[in-house]
């Protein structure tokens, strides 16, 4: 199989026989979008990165010899991206089997969570890496001064060894406060943002003390932006999803939602939302995207896929090949009438089930586009997290706003510093 043919895309209930009229300006977007700032990420997994990754794989190795948990303090892109992969390829239960711990911390400021993770760790050893671009965002920026101050009192002087800050190379308050600590640090590229940061230090180093081979996942990326080099729209799967979901847009549809039957993908579905709510819902324009998981949420938000506003289409995410399963087991007893499924696996009752479900939600006039990938493993998480990177720049060019800035997350901070200065 070759690079190329490794996503495979299929559309039901509807027929967008326009997509070539696209071409041209799929082009001319092709050609400008390396141009603009923040852009880094296009080629990053082309990049020489060895001594980097090695680097981080040592202070993985490291974190993993002396900790129990490694606290990950970051929002946004500074934590999803981790927390995605991580979520799709360790283990439902027990997840340090092949690392350790990670947990996350600085996403909200929930004070009963951040209490009960000071508690939960006293009987860990720990190792913290906070992560922000900025270095000044509240959230984390909170959370890390709680665990640094219970990290310099549970450690002393060795808390300095324990804690690895990522952040900005040059500038920012979390910056300043490393180099005055002696923190080890990662740098986030000056011309990468958030929300694509997933396979620099911001998601590499997380997501090797998680025990993910890093090199894989960047081997899958990297064949990812070659397949996705061209502008192409017969053969780049990244643009065509793109110019799909754009069609449906301009066709009336304004909610994308992305379902899985894997409930390890449903992190995976939180850095998607991230990745395309942030980049494209601007100027009053965009899908808002939405996530679920089936079969869990056919008995929730199901009824109103099938039944309700007629504003949403669906883009399913599939891997051919699940690395475990079970076979449903056969009971002579038969009470609950189930033998018949007996001579089958769970995932391939799951797999029937998510094709009834593509077909009832095709049939209550949603459009599916179907993404289907070989097997869910760290190679081809690696290349799909690329193809959706890719797919968003464009799309968002399609829909004229700057995929790669921001603007209306400052409202909330600006009104919360004010009420915060107001009550001193
Ligand atoms: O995608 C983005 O840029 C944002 O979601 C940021 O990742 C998020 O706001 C956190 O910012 P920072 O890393 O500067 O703390």
């Amino acid at each position: 199989m070759s690079a190329n043919e490794i996503i495979q895309t299929k559309l039901l209930n509807c027929t967008l026989d326009e997509i070539g009229q696209y071409q041209e300006r799929v082009t001319r977007i092709h050609h400008d979008l390396p141009q603009q700032d923040f852009t880094g990420w296009l080629d990053l997994p082309l990049r020489e990165q060895d001594e980097l990754v090695t680097s981080l794989e040592n202070i993985a190795q490291e974190v993993k010899a002396c900790a129990d948990v490694l606290v990950v303090i970051g929002i946004g892109g500074s934590f999803l991206g981790a927390h995605a992969v991580q979520e799709a390829l360790t283990p439902y239960f027990g997840k340090a089997a092949n690392g350790i711990e990670v947990i996350y911390a600085g996403q909200h400021m929930s004070g009963a969570y951040v209490k009960q993770l000071l508690a939960y760790l006293d009987s860990k050893q720990v190792y913290v890496n906070v992560i922000s671009k900025s270095g000044g965002t509240m959230e984390p920026a909170l959370a890390f001064r709680t665990l640094r101050l219970y990290m310099e009192e549970r450690y002393g002087n060795k808390a300095t060894e324990r804690i690895i800050v990522t952040t900005d190379g040059e500038k920012g308050i979390l910056k300043g406060l490393a180099d005055q600590a002696g923190y080890r640090q990662f740098v986030i590229p000056d011309d990468v943002g958030g929300r694509f940061s997933v396979l620099t230090p911001v998601g590499l180093l997380p997501i090797a003390v998680a025990g993910v081979d890093i090199r894989t996942l960047l081997a899958g990326a990297k064949d990812a932006a070659i397949a996705f080099s061209e502008a192409d729209l017969a053969s780049n799967v990244a643009y065509r999803y793109a110019v799909l979901r754009h069609m449906l847009y301009e066709k009336g549809y304004t909610m994308e939602i992305l379902a899985s039957f894997e409930p390890s993908l449903s992190k995976l579905g939180a850095w998607w939302q991230q990745l395309f709510g942030e980049s494209e819902g601007k100027d009053h324009k965009g899908l808002y995207p939405a996530t679920v998981n089936f079969s869990t949420d056919l008995h929730s938000i199901g009824q109103f896929i099938q039944e309700g506003s007629r504003v949403m289409f669906e883009t399913v995410v599939h891997f051919n090949e699940l690395t475990d399963d079970l076979a449903v087991p056969f009971d002579a007893r038969d009470e609950d009438g189930l033998n018949y499924v007996s001579n089958r696996t769970f995932n391939e009752v799951n797999a029937i089930c998510e094709e009834g479900t593509i077909l009832a939600h095709a049939e209550g006039e949603v459009p599916v586009i179907q993404l289907a990938l070989p097997t869910l493993d760290t190679y081809h998480l690696g290349y799909l997290l690329y193809f959706f990177m890719k797919a968003c720049g464009m799309s968002a060019s399609l829909l004229e706003v700057n995929p790669f800035n921001q603007p209306g997350v400052e409202a909330y901070k600006k009104k919360m510093q004010a009420l915060l200065k107001e009550d001193k």
